[in-house]
């Protein structure tokens, strides 16, 4: 069986979770459960970061400790998770006891291999990014390129991790794996940031106190960085009582991220890894940003749109599939209420939702919901060869929207059948039978197959809709359900016998009454 670890970047518990946050979840929550209908050891973590500046200065702000903001915020972080439907096997918090222990005993481990030292830092820093920005990375003179506010100027002494001493190694990563990180815009990104010439970076903060302490210097805590990144690696250690899950997941197959914090993922993290002697994760995917009216959705520019708002209105599946849909893998994209809407009506409600339902009412009406055991109709079979592995592959290396559209073409391709075949007609006339059970053995098959294939995206209804294809009624479909088995995505693998009817699967939405 292979293993297949998924992680998503611990999100700062300086305020409430947005849609930004929510993407990352969505997409990670979309490849761990296409990987369990492959059949995979699936380990899916997410989680919170919660020490350091961007943390202390909110809380200060608010007049409560670090920890009070802290613990109220990771709820809020920990409750998205179901909101959304997604099943992360764990919730890593940067403020669990295991994980403190762990950091130190791994930057411990750095120190011992020789690749810290004390010095001073000198040079520009933002407390919203908690990172020591370069006169590269700058905007108007000393101002932060992602949060716009004025940057601080810092001085003091540290203990650095020598980054530098790890150069060649990390181009000789970058030329070896040409797939660690993806898309190949940021590989280039983040190669030419390498390229460029690494400079030592600050390992420890004698300023802070909310962090990880330092085991060889007690009045240092870690740079919050470091200990954030090492989640990913903690987290195996305790996540299942008794169990070491590092021996099965580690190195990890995908970190998902956003291009803000490319440098620290891409860079920092492999050369941290190398210095701890540890092995490296086999690929960084980083998509780009959510806008709204054109500016990236964050919590401090104030501009965000609320997940749970969204899915109260229209429930989960319908947020994960326009995500995913709309808005391309990897790039920027702006989000809006109308797009989503239009989403919604014309591909959730008329292209899958009608199929389905008409599908099932005209099996209801003709065959009395026994569907026809004949094979496919072959002229379908050249639309749906192969499409199972291109959808795998797609989604094996996080190209989650070309997969989305590989499968879109099935839905729509399967809507132009039924109007080809027109059914309606072949009922009435004499002689046709034969080619009414096989038009409706064709679209039941090929709607279950587009059904078990959009599962990940849309988990909710696709289950929902898997019961009405005739998986039994008394068993809840998860991902390890043989009936959502990646293995029967092919027309012809497993014709249902019966179907049973269905209320639309995405109701269309009443236009707010006028007043
Ligand atoms: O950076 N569009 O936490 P954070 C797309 N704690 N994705 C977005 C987004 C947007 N507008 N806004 C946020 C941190 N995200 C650190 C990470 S990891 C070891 C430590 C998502 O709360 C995206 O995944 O600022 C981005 O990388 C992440 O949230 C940043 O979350
Ligand atoms: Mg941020």
């Amino acid at each position: 069986m292979a293993s297949f670890y998924v992680t998503t970047p611990i999100y700062y518990v300086n305020a409430a979770p947005h849609l930004g946050h929510a993407y990352t979840t969505i997409a990670a929550d979309v490849m761990a459960r296409h990987h369990r209908q492959r059949g995979d050891d699936v380990f899916f973590l997410t989680g919170t970061d919660e020490h350091g500046e961007p943390v202390a200065l909110a809380a200060e702000a608010a007049g409560v400790t670090p920890r009070e903001l802290a613990d109220k915020n990771a709820e809020r972080f920990k409750a998205l998770a179901p909101v959304l439907n997604v099943t992360n096997d764990f919730f890593i918090r940067t403020s669990d006891p295991e994980h403190v222990k762990a950091v130190q005993e791994v930057l411990t481990k750095v120190k011992d291999n020789g690749y810290v030292e004390l010095g001073t830092y000198e040079g520009w820093y933002c407390p919203r990014c908690a990172d020591f920005k370069s006169e590269q990375e700058i905007v108007d003179g000393d101002r932060c390129p992602i949060h716009l506010i004025e940057l601080d100027w810092e001085q003091e002494e540290n203990y650095f991790f020598k980054l530098s001493k790890l150069q060649d190694r990390l181009e000789e990563l970058y030329a070896k794996h040409p797939d660690f990180v993806t898309p190949s815009t940021r590989r280039n990104e983040a190669l030419s940031f390498i390229k460029g010439g690494l400079q030592d970076v600050s390992l420890t903060r004698g300023k802070l106190t909310w962090g990880v302490p330092v085991p060889w210097d007690e009045k240092h805590v870690f740079y919050v960085w470091f200990d954030a990144l090492l989640n990913y690696y903690t987290a195996l250690t305790y996540a299942k009582p008794g169990q070491d899950l590092r021996e099965e997941f580690w190195p990890a197959s995908y970190h998902l991220i956003a291009k803000d914090i490319l440098k620290f993922h891409c860079v920092f993290w492999p050369a941290l890894l190398m210095a701890a002697d540890l092995p490296l994760p086999k690929h960084v995917f980083v998509h780009g940003y959510l806008l709204l009216e054109g500016h990236k959705m964050s919590k401090s520019l104030g501009n965000v749109l609320d997940p749970f708002e969204v899915i109260d209105k229209y429930g989960a599946d319908a947020l994960r599939f326009y995500l995913l849909r709309d808005v391309s893998f990897g790039q920027d994209g702006s989000v809006s209420t109308a797009d989503f809407e239009k989403r919604y009506e014309s591909e959730l409600a008329n292209d899958f939702g009608n199929l389905a339902s008409r599908t099932i009412k005209m099996v209801l009406r003709y065959r009395d919901g026994a569907v026809p055991q004949v094979e496919p109709d072959p002229t379908l079979q050249p639309d749906f060869e192969g499409l199972q592995d291109r959808v795998s592959a797609l989604v094996g290396r996080a190209e989650l929207t070309p997969a989305l559209e590989e499968i879109w073409q099935r839905v729509r391709r399967l809507n132009r059948y039924v109007d080809e075949q027109a059914p309606w007609k072949l009922a009435k006339e004499e002689g046709r039978a034969a080619d009414l059970d096989r038009t409706l053995a064709t679209l039941v098959e090929g709607l279950r197959v587009v059904t078990v294939l959009l599962y990940p995206w849309i988990p909710e209804r696709a289950a929902t809709l898997m019961h009405a294809l005739g998986a039994p009624a008394d068993v809840e479909l998860t991902d390890t359900n043989p009936a959502l088995s990646l293995a029967t995505a092919k027309l012809g693998a497993r014709v249902p016998t019966h179907v049973t009817d269905l209320d639309p699967l995405f109701p269309k939405q009443q236009p707010p009454k006028a007043a």
